[in-house]
């Protein structure tokens, strides 16, 4: 089915999905919205970002999207549910794949999530895991500092990224957790160093591969992948100045053919 899969974020961390979405399914057209002018959603109640969800889905569908991904850890939490009765395509979120992913790579069945303060808040993280296995250990910690870090462009400064690390983290360093989620879409811009932080001795796990994993299987069920050989030109709406966000986008997905539009949503 020739109609472009509908991925949106707060910002550019979606975009580390959207790569893995273009890798696994390289026939796919996404159409792309990072709401930049209201970034972060992490910060914010969970209602106001519920609401910012619908009207960015809302725009996507009235694009003609085939599904829809919420690329990000925050409106998942916030509004998947919503967004799941809303409309009458697949809508599909990260945080049952990072759950999934995360259960997959532990032994000892203890868990480290790393997310944005209105994510841990929620729950979802914990929810998601005990669904599956209530077995499970979870400790959730709030990483504010860490988003602000990868759209201020700030993502490549070591010494920057080493001392936010080490302020947020360091309560982590001798826990026996042998996974750490990275429960925003943001953080996998981060990842190396959260490795490094942690000696290599925890996964790190990035929940890109298992949702563009998912998004495969759904389209196999549904039968709506896309012909082969139908390369096209991906969409990107970033509400508010695109240029931070084309930065990020060359820098992290180069090569792709793409177009721009600026949209203005109210902050
Ligand atoms: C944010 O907008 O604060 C972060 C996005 C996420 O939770 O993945």
């Amino acid at each position: 089915m020739d109609k472009p899969i509908g991925v949106m974020d707060s910002g550019v961390g979606g975009l580390t999905v959207a790569k893995e979405i273009m890798r696994q399914l390289p026939d796919e057209q996404i159409i792309y919205f990072g709401d930049l002018r209201r970034c972060p959603y992490g910060d914010r109640p969970l209602e106001e970002v519920r609401q910012y969800t619908v009207e960015v889905a809302d725009h996507l569908v009235s694009r003609g999207v085939k599904m829809i991904v919420v690329a990000c850890n925050t409106a998942t939490a916030a509004a998947l549910s919503d967004l799941e009765d809303r409309y009458d395509i697949p809508v599909i979120g990260v945080i049952n794949p990072g759950a999934r992913s995360a259960i997959q790579s532990s032994n000892n069945q203890d868990v480290i999530v790393l997310a944005t303060n209105a994510t841990v808040n929620s729950g979802a993280y914990r929810d998601a895991i005990h669904h599956i296995n209530g077995g499970f250990r979870v400790t959730s910690l709030a990483c504010p500092k860490f988003v602000p870090i990868v759209e201020e462009l700030r993502y490549k400064d070591k010494v920057v990224v080493r001392v936010a690390l080490h302020q947020t983290l360091k309560g982590l360093l001798g826990t026996s957790a042998d996974t750490v989620i990275l429960g925003c879409t943001h953080y996998p811009l981060l990842a190396g160093e959260i490795r490094d932080f942690f000696g290599g001795r925890k996964n790190v796990i990035d929940s890109g591969y298992e949702t563009a994993r998912e998004v495969s299987s759904i389209m196999t069920y549904s039968r709506s992948h896309a012909a082969p050989g139908n390369r096209k030109t991906h969409v990107m709406i970033v509400n508010g100045d695109s240029s931070r966000f084309e930065y990020i986008l060359g820098d992290w997905i180069p090569f792709i053919d793409y177009k721009i539009e600026e949209i203005d949503l109210e902050a």
